[in-house]
């Protein structure tokens, strides 16, 4: 009997109606059009309004479920990776299966900050891979929004909500998941982190006067950490299963900064034609922007494709996965 793999079979995304442009966040702190896109590449992020985190969780994967002809109580395990659920507890995964009508799945969430979809297609994979689970779905996406404070222009011109979500089943032909490279380093949580809201520093009057449950980050610090380990994963995991830039069809990147993109698509010799980039129409939406990249480019891709996922995040996180894609014409 061959090997079973965990291939992609659908995806689903969303993202929010409303924008936040370049030209309103000029508004609110001081900052300019110019700046933002030569230093980032982004132009407009998502914002979700009048609606909860598991909203978008259950519009991508009601339209994964349609694409793939199949109904919510088919799904056996639904691992939502994120960083801005509903609530600290109980996890979103869980509302979201309640409100989708997931009645035989169980499900966790899973908190890897920017990497988490490439944590969280590992986890599930291997999952499919154990044989026990036939459908599983893997959710990334943030409602950055809401921990974002918009009087600090180092962080407010970058974050914007939105989703994804894919099918992982298993696979004979050799497709799906092929290989992965995941890294965490806790020293750097110093340089990208929310201070306050877990157990070392409970909401208080004073940890909001302070501003404690915003995003806080060291920009070029961190800037200089992706860009080094984004890089060099995403090379490792290429010579590691001998591919040429030839061989890979797609660079799925996260899209935290355009000039961290370019870096690394730069170290695996790949062609920017072969680079899925939306940064500059979501911004960073931290678990959302690999499944988001997968969703809008789902059409281009055929069965066969080789696909290397990078990303890197608070925490730190960092990883890179191969897949083999595994439809389309
Ligand atoms: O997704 C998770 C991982 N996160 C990342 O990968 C993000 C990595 N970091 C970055 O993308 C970049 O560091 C930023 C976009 C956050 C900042 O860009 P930068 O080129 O690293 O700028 P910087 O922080 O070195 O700041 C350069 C200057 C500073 O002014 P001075 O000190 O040189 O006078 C900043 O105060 O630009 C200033 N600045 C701004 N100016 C206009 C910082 N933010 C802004 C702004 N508008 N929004």
């Amino acid at each position: 009997m061959s090997k079973i793999t965990a291939a992609i079979t659908a995806v689903g995304g969303y993202v929010p109606p409303d924008l936040i442009t370049n030209q309103d966040l000029e508004k609110m702190v001081d900052t300019s059009n110019e700046w933002i896109l030569t230093r980032t590449g982004i132009e407009t992020r998502h914002v979700l309004r009048n609606a909860e985190f598991s909203d978008m969780g259950m519009a991508a994967v009601n339209q994964l479920l349609e694409k793939r002809g199949i109904k919510a109580t088919d799904i056996d395990l639904l691992i939502c990776c994120t960083v801005t659920g509903d609530m600290i507890f109980p996890a979103s995964s869980n509302i979201i299966c309640d409100k989708i009508g997931a009645k035989n799945a169980w499900g966790f969430d899973l908190s890897a900050a920017c990497s988490g979809f490439i944590f969280g297609m590992e986890t599930g994979a291997k999952m499919v891979e154990s044989g026990k689970y036939k459908k599983v779905v893997v959710i990334g996406g943030d409602r950055m929004t809401s921990i974002i404070d918009y009087t600090d222009r180092n962080t407010c011109i970058i974050f914007g909500d939105g989703l994804g979500a894919v099918l992982l089943e298993p696979n004979e032909e050799g497709l799906g998941v092929i290989d992965s490279i995941l890294h965490v380093d806790g020293s750097g949580r110093q340089f990208l982190h929310q201070k306050a809201g877990g157990s070392s520093n409970p909401p208080t009057r004073e940890t909001v006067d302070a501003r404690m449950h915003y995003v806080y980050q060291e920009g070029k610090t961190v800037f200089k950490f992706a860009v080094t380990n984004m890089a060099e994963v995403s090379h490792q995991i290429m010579e590691r299963n001998n591919l040429t830039a030839d061989d890979v069809a797609w660079l799925v990147p996260h899209q935290a900064n355009k000039r961290i993109i370019d870096a690394t698509a730069e170290r695996m010799g790949i062609d920017s034609s072969k680079v899925m980039l939306n940064i500059q129409r979501f911004g960073n939406t931290t678990n959302g922007t690999l499944p988001l990249c997968l969703w809008e480019w789902e059409s281009k891709l055929k069965k066969g494709d080789n696909i290397i996922l990078s990303a890197f995040g608070g925490g730190f996180t960092w990883g890179a996965m191969y897949i083999k894609w595994a439809y389309g014409e």
